[in-house]
């Protein structure tokens, strides 16, 4: 393939419509796949490519997409009206800035699109120096879609099934709706075609044809697969298109060393990261920016959101971890709950019904069971036995708990923050601790045991009579 030079590709996202279909509140392109928006998928595909300046028209929801999509490499045009897709790209022209030479263009709601097809397609457009060169499918069904008209090896002219006689209805060759133009020929061209068609609109289909009369070269290309190209309408295609970027990203991990027990059932968004080695049960989410190092066993049940994991970690059944760092060899659940702010530095251990937030716990320091350690500084070595709490809030104001190195503390213990337990200490179990501990210490605060013998035969005698 020859070289093209992908930084002189402006590209246009249309993501005005409104997508009735969807009957959603959400505007269409910010429903998600595989934890992206879809309008980020084709934004994503541009960045990746090279192109610039990106130029995303919206319009219904324009401020949610701007607000969720953000600034940065990014330029926004309003279509305060939807005219058509023709008139969506005219809406982009001043922020094009005079951009001339290739342009793609790109919708908001086809997120299987990969970037090989877009490379290939920009490179056939060069090879022809096609005016327009129209990304193309053959399929079964085409009705609802434009119809592509070919004379000899080029293209004559898209017509809308609206505007279409029986005779071009019949084609099974279909646009995709993905497409290079040169510019500024294409815009001159939108100025000029109008609106004199069935919907009213402004076509962008109709720049071909106008292509053509000025002798200008149109091309096609016609994908492989349909799917690449199926745009968004309704929430059956788009749990569709989810399940092909599912398939998609688990045969990636797969091919980079990530053991799937059974990746139909396996949900891993765009963003993680997995390491070789690492081992996915069924019936798992990984989700957010989360990363995960090597060697590691998932297991079923367990959702993870925006978290850091090392390597050699043991994710047990039923765990929900969230905004957590998770240090190296560490063993978590089953049924542990560590929420965000939670940092393990390694080589802990958290046990069933343990809950953690904003806590920090040095190396080999663990909780095994029933646990709630919230805003607290843990040290090294320390053992929170079953039942432990930090009471770290009182309805107003939340509290630290700073323990450190080699405390021991036994079952059914409460620390009533802010409170600090020096290092060395023991914490007696069934002790309620509200004032500070010494280094080496022992705090016990249970009231002593009282017995009294024969107590209980005489309670029960007594009840029998009555
Ligand atoms: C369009 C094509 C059709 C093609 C089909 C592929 C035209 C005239 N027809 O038809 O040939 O087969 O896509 O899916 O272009 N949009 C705006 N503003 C508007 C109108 C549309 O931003 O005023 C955006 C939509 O959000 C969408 C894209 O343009 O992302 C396509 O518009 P849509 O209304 O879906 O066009 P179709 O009628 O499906
Ligand atoms: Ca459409």
């Amino acid at each position: 393939m020859g070289t093209m030079n992908i930084e002189t590709v402006a590209t246009v996202i249309l993501a005005a419509g409104q997508g009735t279909r969807m009957k959603s509140a959400l505007p269409k392109v910010l429903h998600e796949v595989a934890g992206k928006p879809l309008v980020a998928w084709p934004v994503d595909l541009a960045r990746d490519l090279g192109c610039a300046p990106i130029v995303l028209v919206v319009g219904h929801g324009a401020d949610l997409v701007r607000q969720r999509l953000g600034d940065s490499g990014l330029r926004y045009a309003l279509q305060a009206e939807q005219l058509g897709s023709g008139h969506a790209l005219l809406c982009a022209e001043e922020a094009l800035a005079g951009a001339c030479g290739p342009l793609l263009l790109l919708c908001g709601d086809v997120p299987l699109l990969r970037a090989e097809t877009l490379r290939a397609l920009l490179e056939q457009h060069r090879a022809e120096q096609a005016t327009v060169t129209v990304l193309t499918a053959i399929v079964d069904q085409p009705y609802g879609y434009g119809r592509i008209i070919r004379d000899g090896d080029g293209v004559a002219a898209i017509v809308e099934e609206k505007d279409a006689d029986p005779a071009q209805k019949a084609v099974c060759e279909i646009n995709a709706g993905i497409y290079v133009f040169e510019a500024p020929f294409v815009f001159d061209a939108l100025r000029q075609v109008g609106c004199n068609n069935a919907a009213g609109e402004y076509y962008l289909t109709d720049v071909i044809a106008a292509a053509r009369a000025a002798d200008l070269r149109v091309s096609a290309m016609i994908v492989e697969a349909m799917a690449e190209v199926q745009g968004i309408n309704d929430r059956v295609q788009l749990a569709a298109a989810a399940a092909v970027m599912r398939r998609r990203i688990n045969r990636s991990l797969m091919q980079a060393g990530v053991t799937l027990i059974d990746p139909e059932t396996v949900y891993v968004e765009a963003g993680v990261v997995i390491g070789p080695d690492t081992i996915l049960q069924p019936n798992i989410h990984l989700r957010g920016t989360t990363s995960i190092g090597r060697d590691c066993i998932i297991e079923s049940g367990v959702m993870v959101t925006d978290c850091n994991i090392g390597d050699r970690v043991h994710l047990k059944s039923g765990s929900v971890l969230s905004g957590a760092t998770v240090g190296d060899d560490c063993a978590i659940g089953p049924m542990a709950h560590l929420r965000p702010g939670t940092v393990l530095t390694g080589d802990n251990k958290i046990g069933n019904f343990v809950e953690t937030k904003k806590a920090r716990f040095g190396k080999k320091s663990q909780a095994s069971h029933l646990t709630y350690i919230g805003d607290a500084e843990v040290g090294e070595r320390v053992n929170f036995g079953c039942g432990t709490i930090t009471c770290n809030y009182d309805g107003v104001n939340k509290f630290q708990t700073t323990v450190g190195d080699d405390v021991f503390v036994g079952s059914d213990v409460q620390f009533i923050a802010p409170v600090t337990i020096g290092s060395g200490s023991l914490i007696g179990a069934g002790s309620t601790i509200t004032k500070d501990v010494p280094a080496d210490a022992l705090a016990i605060s249970r009231s002593e045991q009282k017995i009294i013998e024969g107590w209980a035969a005489k309670k029960r005698k007594k009840q029998k009579k009555q």
